[in-house]
């Protein structure tokens, strides 16, 4: 398939260099759009100019929440070009949200070239400063409009750029996590696998008290028992405990295999640290923290990067974690996965995948 361009005619202004751009709020000139029809497949993708598109109020994402996201990022490497970070398995992981929602599959290799050819099309728009990148959101809606609850014949696939900065405003500074004891994200055959909106949607409740309380986000317990410990609201978790890092296994109730946790995972496995995937029950990780054993404590996300989390409210327990600085390992962890988005070091085969100059 030929992915046509249709150029803005009235370009915006780009923010100057310096703005604080903040987390998803600018949008760059153009946008990727496709659309899927049962008995024809995935068809007319196109970059045109970004913009406000036309629904029926009757189109079935409004209703029952037929929608699924990703999240990626495009950054200035250090030799010039525009760099992503591992979009294959973006895609890949959007296929698995696909089937879970019934979605029709995407082709994964097209909506790479999908992403480098808007990238490649807004480049001008990629900020400069640092820490700062494009962030990437491809989604599919359900579009048709229809009332009866049963999968859709007809979609769009679109795919925003938004220059962004810091997910959150504390940027390296450790966030603080509420451990959710009453609300819960996922449960065993749900969706907590997959990147939908409704997993948001019922998040918003306990984000919103946490945030009252003062807390950033939300460490989600499993929907069961509310005894082991899962995601934060937008990110995977690990702690380093004497000895060992630990971080959930993705079974359970279905937490996100997060790309930035796997990249983790690897990279801390060839420096030779132990890595545990496996159930961490919350009573455990008080303990470790009531034995001095809770060193570090991190989340990892594309938005969030690698976030040092610094303090833990679970029920009357509060957990102060690494004295209000980020930890040795998550510093290290932070500087080896940025070096390798920007490309300023080489990371595994594959990671790097280069867009074009960006000039
Ligand atoms: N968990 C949730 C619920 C998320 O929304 C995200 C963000 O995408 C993550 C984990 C981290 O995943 P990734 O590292 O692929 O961005
Ligand atoms: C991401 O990290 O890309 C996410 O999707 C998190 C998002 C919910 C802001």
């Amino acid at each position: 398939m030929d992915i046509t361009i249709q150029r803005t005619a009235a370009p915006k202004e780009k923010p100057a260099p310096g703005t604080p751009l903040g987390f998803g709020k600018v949008f760059t000139d153009h946008m990727f759009i496709m659309n899927y029809k049962t008995g024809q497949g995935w068809h007319n993708p196109r970059v045109v100019p970004f913009g406000d598109i036309c629904l029926s109020p009757a189109a079935m994402c409004f209703h029952y929440g037929q929608t699924v996201f990703e999240g990626m990022k495009a950054y200035l490497g250090a030799d010039g070009d525009i760099l992503l970070f591992r979009p294959d398995e973006n895609f890949k992981r959007l296929n698995v949200s696909n089937r879970r929602i019934c979605i029709p599959a995407v082709d994964e290799d097209f909506c790479v070239q999908a992403v480098k050819t808007l990238v490649e099309v807004d480049k001008d728009w990629l900020p400069r400063d640092p820490g700062t990148c494009f962030y990437i959101r491809p989604f599919i809606i359900a579009t048709d409009p229809a009332l009866g609850v049963r999968p859709g014949d007809e979609y769009l696939l679109i795919i925003l750029l938004s220059p962004s900065g810091a997910y959150y405003s504390s940027g390296l500074d450790p966030v603080k996590i509420y451990v959710e004891d009453s609300y819960v994200r996922a449960v065993r055959g749900g969706t907590g696998m997959a990147k939908t909106g409704g997993n948001y949607a019922a998040s918003l409740v306990a984000q919103d008290e946490a945030h009252r309380q003062g807390y950033s986000q939300v460490l989600w317990l499993d929907g069961v028992e509310q005894k082991y410990v899962e995601e934060v609201g937008a990110m995977n978790v690990f702690f380093v405990l004497d000895g060992e890092v630990v971080t959930p296994a993705l079974e359970g109730s279905g937490i996100l295999a997060g790309i930035t946790r796997g990249s983790c995972i690897q990279l801390l496995r060839s420096w030779g640290v132990k890595v545990s995937e496996r159930k961490l029950a919350i009573e455990e990780l008080a303990d470790a923290y009531a034995g001095g054993r809770l060193l570090e404590a991190f989340g990892t996300g594309t938005a969030a990067v690698i976030s040092p989390i610094g303090e833990l409210k679970w029920e009357d327990h509060v957990m102060q974690i690494g004295g209000g600085a980020i930890g040795e390992l998550t510093q290290r962890l932070y500087d080896a996965i940025t070096d390798i988005q920007y490309g300023r070091a080489q990371g595994p085969q594959g990671w790097s995948v280069r867009v074009c100059k960006a000039d």
